[in-house]
């Protein structure tokens, strides 16, 4: 008689990633190398490894149900719209910044004499890690300083804060420069990996990494147009209120 093995058992560590890629953070958070293990059940390794496989399925589970939640920030404070921005994708850019660059070296030293576009797509990463950790810290600490203090003085009745306005409407120097920079380095980005399309018979640690770019692409979008389109134009009215 054969035993019927439930489906979710049989599942490999790829067909895992295939179905979710963030389930490989999972994986190597447990030990699990992603590249050599492709075929094998997790099950399988679960048990050649001594790793606990529930333990595991139920991070995987969890996984399954954090879904973006649609938020309406049109309509909120700028104070709140600062602490989301800081707490969603600051905290995502500062998180995931490192493990992209270590997922281009890795994929680079197995792929990278077959697909040298790979090394380009690592410089420019490279350069956008540079140039937006400078942004962050820019506006961390002294542009969203500067809009909370606003906030206080409009709810208090003061004067409006002594300071610079922090370039945020300068065209030339401002935080808008600074965010077309980095759309345009992640578009490059997009255009050199062709849309993040994968190439034939490559491995799941190329998958993730194109995987990851993307959802940075994703997040860095969300992240700019939160600035550029709701708190910025906010704030240039809560300045023009003081006059
Ligand atoms: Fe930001
Ligand atoms: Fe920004």
């Amino acid at each position: 008689m054969t035993i019927k093995i439930p489906i979710i058992k049989s599942k490999s560590i790829s067909e895992w990633i295939s179905d979710d890629y963030r389930a490989s953070d999972i994986f190597k958070k447990y030990g699990i190398e992603l590249c050599s293990n492709g075929d094998i059940t997790l099950l399988e390794i679960c048990e050649q490894n001594g790793i606990s496989y529930e333990n595991i399925l139920q991070e995987l589970e969890t996984l399954k149900r954090k879904n973006q939640r649609h938020l309406n920030c049109e309509d909120w404070e700028a104070d709140r719209l600062i602490y989301h921005i800081m707490d969603t994708h600051h905290h995502y850019v500062n998180t995931n910044m490192d493990p992209i660059l270590h997922y281009a070296d890795e994929t680079i030293k197995i792929h990278g004499d077959t697909h040298p576009e790979l090394l380009r797509v690592r410089s420019l990463f490279k350069l956008f890690v540079v140039e937006f950790r400078k942004h962050l810290k820019e506006e961390e600490e002294k542009v969203f300083p500067y809009i909370l203090n606003l906030v206080i003085a409009k709810s208090i009745g003061s004067d409006k804060p002594s300071g610079e306005i922090f370039q945020i409407n300068n065209p030339e120097k401002g935080m808008k420069d600074d965010h077309h920079l980095a759309k345009d380095l992640v578009s490059k980005i997009r255009e050199v990996t062709n849309n993040y399309l994968l190439p034939d018979d490559v491995c799941n640690t190329f998958k993730v990494f194109y995987n990851k770019l993307e959802e940075f692409e994703a997040d860095l979008i969300t992240h700019i147009h939160l600035e550029d389109k709701i708190l910025f134009p906010k704030i240039a009215e809560l300045e023009k209120s003081f006059a």
